[in-house]
């Protein structure tokens, strides 16, 4: 990989997910990456133990909740104290429905509420920016560094043509433009760092399990394949594309 060169670092954001198990997993298996943080809500899951029993002390999972900056701030400081830099940073969380709460993406106007639009806004949009907040020194330095979040096609305004999904979409344009934002002020002032925004294409997961059945057949991607097909995006990518939004394929999508 362009990105991770011998002994380098990695931290995965929602790494308990469909996609960010799947980034982790792979991420290990490539023996030039040294060390994978694995931040999620739920640090002892099965998953990650079984992962701790292959790799070892390759593997850190540690405890976040990327909806509280403290939590966060907290995070940050204790990569700083293990290790000064890191070489690729992905957020893999998100959020688009809570059937417990009552959340799920709109129809039609008369379905937004204040608390969708809440949830949406504060895992989609507000966590990226705050943990590039405080991670920041952590990934400008003089080696290659990657900053990728997950986003969503249907984040892109262009792109927008069927309407509904309005908590999330916003959040998800949010999110983009952050991206965009931090991209511009890393070529000032951390010229090796290159800011993606990333589709994975509809994929089997949890967050995408009610809305599964419009998918065409052989449509719906296993996260294994999103999170390789990802992952090449991030190794080919350079300085020039930081700032673009980039799907599985490669190919950019319209903001
Ligand atoms: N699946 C798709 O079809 C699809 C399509 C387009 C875009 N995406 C995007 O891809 C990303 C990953 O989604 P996914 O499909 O892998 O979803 P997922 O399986 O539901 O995983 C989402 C993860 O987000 C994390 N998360 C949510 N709230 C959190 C909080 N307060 N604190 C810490 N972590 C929190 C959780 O990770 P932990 O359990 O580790 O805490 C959760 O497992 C999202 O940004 C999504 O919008 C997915």
């Amino acid at each position: 990989m362009q990105t991770l060169d011998e002994n380098s670092v990695a931290l995965v954001f929602g790494a308990n997910g469909g996609l960010g198990l799947a980034f982790a997993r792979q991420l290990l298996a490539e023996s030039r990456v040294g060390l994978v943080w694995a931040a999620t809500r739920d640090p002892d899951s099965p998953s990650l133990q079984d992962l701790n029993r292959l790799y070892g002390e390759r593997l850190r999972p540690v405890a976040v909740d990327i909806t509280d900056e403290a939590s966060i701030a907290a995070l940050a400081d204790e990569v700083a104290g293990h290790t000064p830099q890191l070489h690729l940073l992905i957020n893999a969380f998100g959020f688009l429905h809570d059937e417990a709460d009552g959340i799920r993406p709109e129809k039609r106007l008369e379905d937004l509420s204040a608390a969708g639009l809440e949830r949406n806004f504060a895992v989609n949009a507000m966590a990226p920016a705050l943990i590039a907040r405080h991670f920041i020194g952590l990934i400008s330095h003089q080696q290659r560094a990657v900053f990728a979040s997950l986003s969503a096609r249907v984040g892109s305004i262009d792109d927008n043509r069927l309407g509904g999904w309005y908590a999330y979409r916003m959040s998800k344009a949010a999110q983009n433009m952050f991206t965009r934002g931090l991209a511009i002020e890393c070529a000032r002032r951390a010229k090796r760092l290159i800011c993606l925004a990333l589709h994975p294409g509809t994929t089997d997961t949890a967050l995408s399990a009610p809305f599964q059945s419009r998918v065409p057949a052989g449509k719906l991607f296993t996260p294994d394949f999103a999170a390789s097909q990802l992952l090449s995006v991030i190794d080919r990518s350079d300085i020039e594309d930081s700032g673009g939004f980039f799907a599985w394929d490669g190919a950019a999508i319209p903001w």
